[in-house]
């Protein structure tokens, strides 16, 4: 009895011994934000819980799950994760509830973030629906003066190793998520909801970051779908569909003289229905050392968008205080290819490059894209390329 007790013992040590070698045992702590004093009441504030779980699962060395039961929490202002003195192998935020921002808008409105994640690596943010409850602060926006510009829903700054899946994020103030100087994150599953007519909500909005994966998302929005900033490289957007909103936009780009480059975007698969634009690159007409290379947009649906495909080098809204010059932005190697669908405009494929730096390697192929059961034009200015096989309209080189 004794020898069979120890064996068991024994062998029970050197199997942990042996797997903790191969990485493969790990402990993981539980902790649930109830024991933090949240309130899945919908009144009480919960926000010093979800930071106090956070700081709480950041000093657990090994793998923590910081579970959020069925509810709804009340999270009246900024949250902030951060993760530069985080001990922990991992940290996984399971949602099952909805988190719902306060009723005065100023309240959020004056925060930049609603959930901000800073220096966090190895984190998971899984389920959940986040409702900003933006509308007050957009009435305000549209009736004047005054008003905080709004706080992003869920931002990630200066992380890696993030994964974001099966969200939900609604009426956000300003945009929903947003990836800044980033490495290796992927969103995933993720719904994105806000009306058509709510402004700068963008769905997904990155930039100087790399290693980037989008997919599978449902984002109907008042702004790009997905917008790409400088500095973004590596991004690979799979299954995606959208509208309302504005498309998926590489840019602004041109914001600024120095700025980094745009390089290694894949947009795979995407449906857009009645988007003002499905496709698109911009830039600010400003002198920069900016650029765009080695994009494929390989699969597209188009449902009555305005502007199927567009290149704006020429981009400045209300035409007012325009720089005027011509963009400093290199656009080269993009491929356009098996985009299929209907225009809401004659002119369904619309390119107005740099004159000092025209778009060069443009590659169409595959494309039928017609207007109310007509054909559509395109407008082409300063490109070169090719296309190949059915491109309709045709007429760029
Ligand atoms: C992050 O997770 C990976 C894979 O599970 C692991 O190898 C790595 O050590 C973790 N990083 C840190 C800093 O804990
Ligand atoms: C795509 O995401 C939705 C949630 O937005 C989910 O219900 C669905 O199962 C996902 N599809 C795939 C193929 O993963
Ligand atoms: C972009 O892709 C090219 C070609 O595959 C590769 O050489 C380059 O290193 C990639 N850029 C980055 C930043 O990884
Ligand atoms: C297409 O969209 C325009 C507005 O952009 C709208 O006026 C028109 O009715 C739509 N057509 C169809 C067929 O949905
Ligand atoms: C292009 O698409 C239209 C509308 O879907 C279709 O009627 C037409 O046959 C297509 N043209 C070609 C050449 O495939
Ligand atoms: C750019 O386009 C303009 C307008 O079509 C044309 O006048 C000019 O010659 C073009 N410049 C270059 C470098 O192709």
């Amino acid at each position: 009895m004794a020898f069979s007790l120890s064996f068991v013992y024994i062998f029970n040590i050197v199997i942990t011994i042996i797997m903790s070698h191969f990485g493969q045992f790990h402990a993981r702590t539980n902790l649930n934000v109830l024991s933090f004093g949240a309130k899945p009441n919908g009144v009480v504030d919960s926000a010093k819980a979800f930071s106090d779980a956070w700081s709480t699962a950041c000093g657990v060395e090994d793998s923590v799950v910081i579970n959020v039961p069925r509810g709804r929490y009340l999270v009246g202002g900024q949250v902030r994760f951060e993760g530069e003195s985080c001990k922990s192998r991992e940290i996984i935020l399971r949602i099952d509830g909805t988190l719902i921002g306060p009723q005065d808008y100023k309240l959020l409105g004056k925060e930049e973030n609603w959930f901000s994640f800073s220096g966090v690596h190895n984190v998971t943010v899984l389920g959940g629906s986040f409702d900003a409850k933006g509308s007050s602060l957009w009435s305000c926006k549209a009736n004047g003066y005054n008003c905080p510009e709004g706080a992003t829903t869920m931002r990630f700054m200066d992380s890696y190793n993030v994964r974001i899946k099966g969200v939900v994020s609604l009426n956000s103030q300003l945009f929903h998520i947003a990836i800044n100087r980033c490495r290796n994150i992927k969103i995933e599953d993720v719904q994105i909801i806000a009306p058509a007519d709510s402004p700068n909500t963008d769905g997904i909005h990155i930039q100087l970051s790399t290693n980037i994966e989008v997919r599978n998302a449902s984002i109907k929005t008042g702004d790009d779908c997905i917008s790409i900033g400088p500095g973004t490289k590596n991004l690979n957007v799979d299954g995606i569909t959208c509208g309302p909103g504005h498309g998926i936009s590489i840019g602004s780009l041109a914001k600024d003289i120095k700025e980094e480059g745009v390089e290694n975007v894949t947009v795979k698969k995407a449906v857009f229905v009645r988007t003002d634009n499905g496709l698109r690159i911009k830039s600010w007409p400003r002198h920069s050392n900016g650029f765009v290379e080695r994009v494929r947009f390989l699969g597209a649906i188009m449902v009555n968008v305005s502007y199927p495909i567009l290149i704006d080098q020429n981009y400045c809204p209300g035409d007012s205080s325009c720089p005027s010059q011509e963009s400093g932005i290199k656009i080269n190697d993009v491929i356009y290819s098996g985009i299929m669908g209907t225009s809401a405009t004659k002119v369904a494929i619309k390119m107005d490059c740099s004159e000092r730096f025209p778009c060069t390697k443009i590659r169409m192929q595959a494309i039928n894209l017609t207007y109310y059961g007509d054909t559509a034009k395109t407008s082409c200015t300063n490109v070169s390329g090719k296309q190949l096989g059915l491109v309709l309209p045709n007429g760029c080189f």
